[in-house]
This record gives C-alpha cells, sequence and structure tokens, in this order.
C-alpha cells in the first residue's frame, strides 16, 4: 500500500486595492500596453499598509478550511512558503497557527522565492507520506509590494501581493498513476544564478533591499528549465503530455508560460492563467492560480495537474498531481 497526500481543500485570498498598469504612467517612463506585451499583466493587487503576508495567509487559510469542511486542530502542520514574512522570526506559518487558533501540531517557513510553493508541496508531500503528519496546510503567501523600488521600472510593475493555501491529507493509495495525490515531484537549484534575481538587503546587511533583477537572463534559463523540470516529473509519475488536464504555472510572465507549455507539449487552453489578473506574486502565484481554477470548475477531482515554477537562487521544480 502507497501513502498518497491529496487535496482536500483549498482557497485564497487578495487584498482589496486593485492597481491597473496605468497607475504607473504617472510615475514611471512606461506604459500599459508595453507592460501587457513584455508580460501579460493588466492589473495585480497590492496589500494595504497594516495589511502583512500572514494576513493574508491566515484569510487564505480559512477558506481552504472550510473548503475541506475541517477546522485548524484537524491539520497537523503548516507550511507556508513566502520571502516576505512579516517579521524575521517567528516564521509566518507560527502567526498563520496563531491567526487560525490553531492549538498542536507545528508550523514553519519554506523559502524558495517563485518556486516556494513547490518546495513546500514536495515538503508536505514528503512528511506525509513518511506518516511524520496526516493533514498539511501549504500556503504561499506574498507582500512583494514592500520591496519594489518604484523608481524601477523594470521591476515594479511585474509584482503583487496575495496567498493561497490548500490542505494535503494522507489517504491510502495503489502506488500506480491512477492515485489520486501528489505522484511525483522535482526540485532543483544552482546558486551560480544567485545574482540575477535577489534583494539587496537583510538582516544581516542591517537593511530590507529592493528586488533587483536581470530580467531577460531570468528569462533566458526560465523556460528551458521550466519545461525540463516539468518533464522529469512526468517521467516520474509516468505520465504523458495527452495525459496532462491541467498546467497551473508560475505566473511571471505569460510569454514564459505559453513557451513552457508548448516545450511541453501541452495546448495553451489546458494552461491557467491569472498573471494577467494578478501580476507575478511568488510563492503565491501557484496556488492562486489552482484555487481560480477550481473556483471557475476548471480543475476537477480526478485530472491530472502539473504545477511548475522557477525563480530567485535560482530555484525551480515541479510537482504532478491528480486532483
Ligand atoms: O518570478 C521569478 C521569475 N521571473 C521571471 O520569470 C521574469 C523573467 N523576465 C521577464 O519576464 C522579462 O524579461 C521582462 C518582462 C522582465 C522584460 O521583458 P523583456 O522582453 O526581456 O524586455 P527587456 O528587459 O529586454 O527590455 C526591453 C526594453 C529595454 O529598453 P532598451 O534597452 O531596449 O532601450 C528596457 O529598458 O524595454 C525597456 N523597459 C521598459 N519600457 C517600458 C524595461 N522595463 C520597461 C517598462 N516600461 N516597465
Amino acid at each position: 500500500m502507497t501513502i498518497r497526500a491529496v487535496v482536500r481543500g483549498i482557497g485564497h485570498y487578495l487584498p482589496e486595492r486593485v492597481v491597473p498598469n496605468s497607475e504607473f504612467e504617472d510615475t514611471l517612463d512606461t506604459s500599459h500596453e508595453w507592460i501587457v506585451s513584455r508580460s501579460g499583466i493588466h492589473q495585480r493587487h497590492f496589500a494595504a499598509e497594516n495589511e502583512t503576508t500572514s494576513d493574508l495567509a491566515t484569510h487564505a487559510a480559512n477558506r481552504a478550511l472550510s473548503a475541506a469542511g475541517m477546522v485548524a486542530d484537524d491539520l497537523d502542520a503548516i507550511i507556508v512558503a513566502t520571502s516576505t514574512a512579516d517579521l524575521t522570526f517567528p516564521s509566518a506559518a507560527t502567526m498563520v497557527q496563531n491567526g487560525l487558533g490553531m492549538m498542536r501540531g507545528f508550523a514553519y517557513d519554506v523559502q524558495a522565492v517563485c518556486a516556494g510553493f513547490v518546495f513546500a508541496l514536495a515538503t508536505a508531500n514528503a512528511q506525509i507520506v513518511s506518516g511524520q503528519a496526516k493533514r498539511v496546510m501549504v500556503i504561499g503567501a506574498e507582500t512583494f509590494s514592500r520591496i519594489m523600488d518604484w523608481e524601477d521600472r523594470t521591476t515594479s510593475v511585474l509584482f503583487g501581493d496575495g496567498a493561497g493555501a490548500l490542505i494535503l491529507e494522507a489517504q491510502d493509495g495503489t502506488g500506480d498513476k491512477s492515485d489520486r495525490g501528489i505522484l511525483s515531484v522535482d526540485l532543483n537549484s544552482d546558486g551560480r544564478h544567485r545574482d540575477i534575481l535577489y534583494v539587496d538587503g537583510g538582516v544581516s546587511t542591517q537593511t530590507t533591499g529592493y528586488l533587483r533583477m536581470q530580467g531577460k537572463e531570468v528569462f533566458r534559463h526560465a523556460v528551458e528549465k521550466l519545461a525540463a523540470t516539468a518533464q522529469t516529473a512526468m517521467d516520474r509519475a509516468k505520465i504523458t503530455a495527452d495525459e496532462v488536464d491541467w498546467v497551473v504555472p508560475h505566473q511571471a510572465n505569460i510569454r514564459i508560460i505559453q513557451g513552457t507549455a508548448k516545450k511541453m507539449g501541452v495546448p495553451d487552453e489546458r494552461v491557467v492563467k491569472t498573471v494577467q489578473n494578478h501580476g507575478n506574486t511568488s510563492a503565491a502565484s501557484i496556488p492562486l492560480a489552482l484555487s481560480v481554477a477550481v473556483s471557475e470548475g476548471k480543475i476537477q477531482p480526478g485530472q491530472v495537474v502539473v504545477t511548475e515554477a522557477i525563480g530567485g537562487g535560482l530555484a525551480w521544480g515541479a510537482v504532478v498531481l491528480r486532483w
């Protein structure tokens, strides 16, 4: 018998404030047309001044609990993927644990920037499969608006804030690809490329810092590495492109999303896209896209979903699951 980590519920939360591309035209030498044509982004959400990453995460977590028909104490663990935690410590995850009123289990953060949700899913899966936990809430939550250099038109128009959460539960499977739950994982990083996407500050340097990106360089790595990691994960799960119902990619750039799907051999109509509405929300982008797709009736139980993401590090990876 094989233990599988099966999705039991999902939810998301977006801050109220919607920021259209046109808002940047007043302060930067940019245009709605440039932003749409180079990235596919039309708008993004920004957190209110007093709204933190763990606030967004807690809202999304409550919605995932409702969708699953569970209460917080049904969970054994909470993992939050974020690069923008409220404080240096404690983790955003323990803040969510407190916010949910969860009196048991354990909670911690995972930091793999835009690939964070994929890394957190892999970590949750390992803990479920090894018997350490039965029910794990996996959250991606970010307030990237807090690390934008508003004078840098090459980055500040691309990112947004938000959170998505899903609950994984241990269920018995047969060990073959017809099982529901996570079927395979592939994780990678290459620190030689740490300087093409980074924040130029941190605790050790006594500054907060701003996001810095050599966009063209990141782009150059993205399609190739994303298609390769997705293929590796699909091979491990013995899933072919024809069997993939939905690709749910990290939402950084529509051209990367479409280029990767093409290389994977999955037609465009089976690719979930939310980048136009959310911008790049880093670790939150995949759970946001999954949750939106479920709420729109796109992703159905039993369907095969491939998620893939790349970000600072570089760190990248993919997860194949049957919903
Ligand atoms: O989430 C983590 C992973 N991140 C990514 O995957 C992001 C990867 N990179 C990208 O998505 C794209 O590289 C960008 C959207 C960031 C940029 O698109 P691009 O097609 O690579 O444009 P570029 O950087 O080559 O810039 C083209 C031109 C430049 O002008 P020159 O040098 O050709 O005169 C830029 O200065 O566009 C200029 N530019 C802008 N113009 C208007 C850069 N930003 C802007 C802007 N508005 N906001």
